[in-house]
């Protein structure tokens, strides 16, 4: 029973997290979401006051980086493992806008990549896994045996976003979360350090006008070939 590595990269709010829990659950293998790694590091940041409206005190926050544990639990009822910083469940906070805002400028800081990047291999070292984020094809398993990349329109992902935080009581704007997504994307692949960027042998998938069934039929028949 051979077990791969499969590597979920692309823009945001492209549904990476929801296909990659899906095949996970599909295959048996752990899912990891990388993003709420950057997420807790930034509200980590945004609790001590380093990062805010206009402000960004990189080095205190690279000076604390060996304090801050992250960790994923397995709940049991969800599916996957929520994330805990330095022992407390952050899952709901790290999913606020406000850490949406700030996150992008946290995650182009070369140590707090290194960091992360170390601790994503360590889990990944026996492979039976599936990681969403922006690297991972490229920098942390440019050995996959499967790599995806996702994408779809911005109006489209801004909608699906805005819905979710709808539902989840944030209460925002569309136009908010449009240029939330807007901004973010724009770092993602500007930045010095592991630019978002498509990883050679990568599947894209444009999800504009895919359901979530179809694109999991098609993912299934990728693992399929490969395995
Ligand atoms: O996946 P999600 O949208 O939750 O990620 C939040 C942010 O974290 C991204 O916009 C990006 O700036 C950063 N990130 C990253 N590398 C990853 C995962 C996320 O730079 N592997």
């Amino acid at each position: 029973n051979k077990k791969i590595t499969i590597a979920i990269d692309g823009f945001s709010s492209t549904g990476k997290s929801t296909l990659a829990k899906q095949v996970a659950s599909k295959l048996g293998y752990a899912y990891v979401d990388t993003g709420a790694m950057y997420r807790a590091i930034t509200l980590f940041a945004m609790k001590k006051g380093y990062i805010g409206a206009g402000f960004f005190d990189k080095e205190s926050l690279i000076a604390v980086l060996a304090e801050v544990k992250l960790q994923f639990k397995f709940n049991e009822d969800l599916g996957y493992g929520e994330m805990f910083l330095n022992d407390e469940n952050v899952e709901q906070q790290i999913r606020k806008i406000a850490v949406s805002g700030f996150v992008s400028k946290v995650a182009e800081i070369s140590e707090v990549r290194s960091k992360l990047v170390e601790q994503q291999q360590q889990m990944g070292k026996d492979k039976g896994i599936v990681m969403d984020g922006r690297d991972i094809g490229t920098v942390v398993f440019p050995d996959a045996e499967l790599k995806i990349f996702m994408t779809a329109t911005a109006a489209t992902r801004a909608q699906r976003r805005y819905q979710e935080l709808l539902a989840k009581g944030d209460l925002v704007t569309h136009e908010a979360v449009l240029k939330n997504v807007e901004e973010r994307d724009y770092i993602d692949t500007h930045r010095e350090n592991s630019p978002l960027k498509i990883a050679p042998n990568a599947t894209t998938i444009d999800n504009s006008n895919l359901t979530k069934e179809a694109q999991f039929d098609l993912v299934m028949q990728l693992v399929t070939n490969v395995l």
